[in-house]
């Protein structure tokens, strides 16, 4: 079986649901709960002997040290971070703690569980670990993308404290021997995505008839994929990837947070029309970010040279998708807005004055 971390999480969650689905392979799904981890995204494999669903943090050595012990995984896929730019502006400690010094927890209790491997199956083990686009920095207009040898220029407390994952990471194969892989992703879209990041809250706001709030003058560009691609290349990489390498996954497609806020518009004015008007009328123009990332863009050639990954989806057709989802599945969203993500939005946006 394989050993995933934050699979309660959005992406973690589309992950352990495609793995299951795509290789019948058991997981074992290792996840704090805290407000981004939501067990209803796994409803589906609730009842299937495949799926084992601890509830546990990742700076528990203790506890780590019994899981890999007893279900003795062959690999580890590592989502567990807290993800939110906004959060880590208002509170940073909780990115230290999960994000860095988790890792760390991790990572000792995985190399002493490949240490007392043998043969094969120590051969065979990897630790994959699961990273973001962001601590390269921000590009200018002109700029190449992000390459794999790109220097690290992490701007906020997020990406900064996933920066020093990455180097841990890195560091523990080249002192330790530790067969890890890296893959640095491009910001992620679909089904299960927490209403608090800018394509579900766009959808969610719009639906609700609140304001749809586009920080500062909405030209800060993202490369967007569909997160089942995400899950699709880690596949790859985990099963052909080369041990201590690092790959860019991206969707090739950036665009500017205004075009992604009218595409999310077009389409609910297609799918769910509005007596009131076109939904573009709730665009809102708002304080911006502190220290807002001008640009990302990924240059995923070298996944795709040399394992032959490539997005399946466009971003028109995922983000059809997404919308049809958030759609169809009013339940989760309403469950996910509890006491807690409405303190949230309130600490987000209410000092935010309209620009
Ligand atoms: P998320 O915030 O939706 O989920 C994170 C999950 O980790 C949650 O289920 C949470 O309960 C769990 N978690 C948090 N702290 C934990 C702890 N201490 N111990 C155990 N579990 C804990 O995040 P996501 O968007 O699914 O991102 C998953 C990973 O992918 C992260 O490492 C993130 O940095 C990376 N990533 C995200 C994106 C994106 O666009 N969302 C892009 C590239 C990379
Ligand atoms: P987000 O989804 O938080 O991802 P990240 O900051 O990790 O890229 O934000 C994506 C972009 O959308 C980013 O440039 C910030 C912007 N944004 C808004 O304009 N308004 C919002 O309410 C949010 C949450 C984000």
């Amino acid at each position: 079986m394989i050993l995933v971390t934050g699979g309660a999480g959005f992406i973690g969650a589309n992950f352990v649901l495609d793995w299951i689905a795509s290789t019948g392979e058991p997981v074992l799904n290792l996840d704090a709960l805290t407000y981004a981890g939501n067990l209803e995204s796994l409803k589906s494999v609730a009842g299937d002997a495949r799926h084992v669903f601890v509830k546990g943090d990742i700076g528990d050595r203790a506890l780590l040290d019994r899981l890999l012990a007893e279900h003795r995984p062959r690999a580890v896929i590592h989502f567990a971070a807290e993800s939110h730019v906004d959060r880590s502006i208002h509170g940073p400690g909780a990115f230290i703690k999960t994000n860095i010094e988790g890792t760390y927890t991790l990572l000792e209790a995985v190399r002493a569980h490949w240490s007392s491997l043998a043969g094969d199956a120590k051969a065979a083990f990897r630790f994959h670990h699961v990273s973001t686009d962001e601590v390269y920095g921000s590009l200018g207009p002109g700029d190449p993308a992000f390459t794999e040898t790109h220097t690290y220029e992490p701007n906020s407390p997020y990406s900064a404290s996933k920066a020093a994952s990455d180097h841990l990471v890195r560091a523990w194969h080249h002192t330790y021997g530790l067969p890890v892989l890296t893959t640095n992703c491009s910001n992620n879209y679909g089904p299960y995505h927490f209403p608090e990041k800018l394509i579900p809250l766009m959808i969610v706001n719009a639906l609700a008839g609140k304001p749809l709030p586009v920080y500062g003058d909405g030209m800060q560009v993202r490369d967007w994929l569909y997160v089942k691609d995400h899950a699709a290349a880690i596949r790859a990489v985990l099963a052909q990837g080369r041990p201590g390498e690092t790959y860019n996954v991206g969707g090739w497609n950036e665009r500017p947070n205004i075009e992604i806020v009218r595409s999310i518009c077009a389409l609910l004015d297609e799918m769910r029309p509005d007596a009131a008007g076109s939904y573009t009328r709730l665009i809102t123009h708002v304080t911006d970010r502190p220290g807002h990332d001008r640009r990302y863009a990924i240059d995923a050639r070298k996944i795709e040279r040399e394992l032959g990954w490539r997005p399946a989806e466009t971003f028109e057709t995922g983000i059809r998708k997404t919308v049809r989802w958030y759609l169809d599945n009013a339940d989760w969203v309403q469950h996910v807005q509890s006491g807690s993500y409405r303190d949230w939005v309130a600490t987000n946006y209410s000092a935010r004055t309209a620009a």
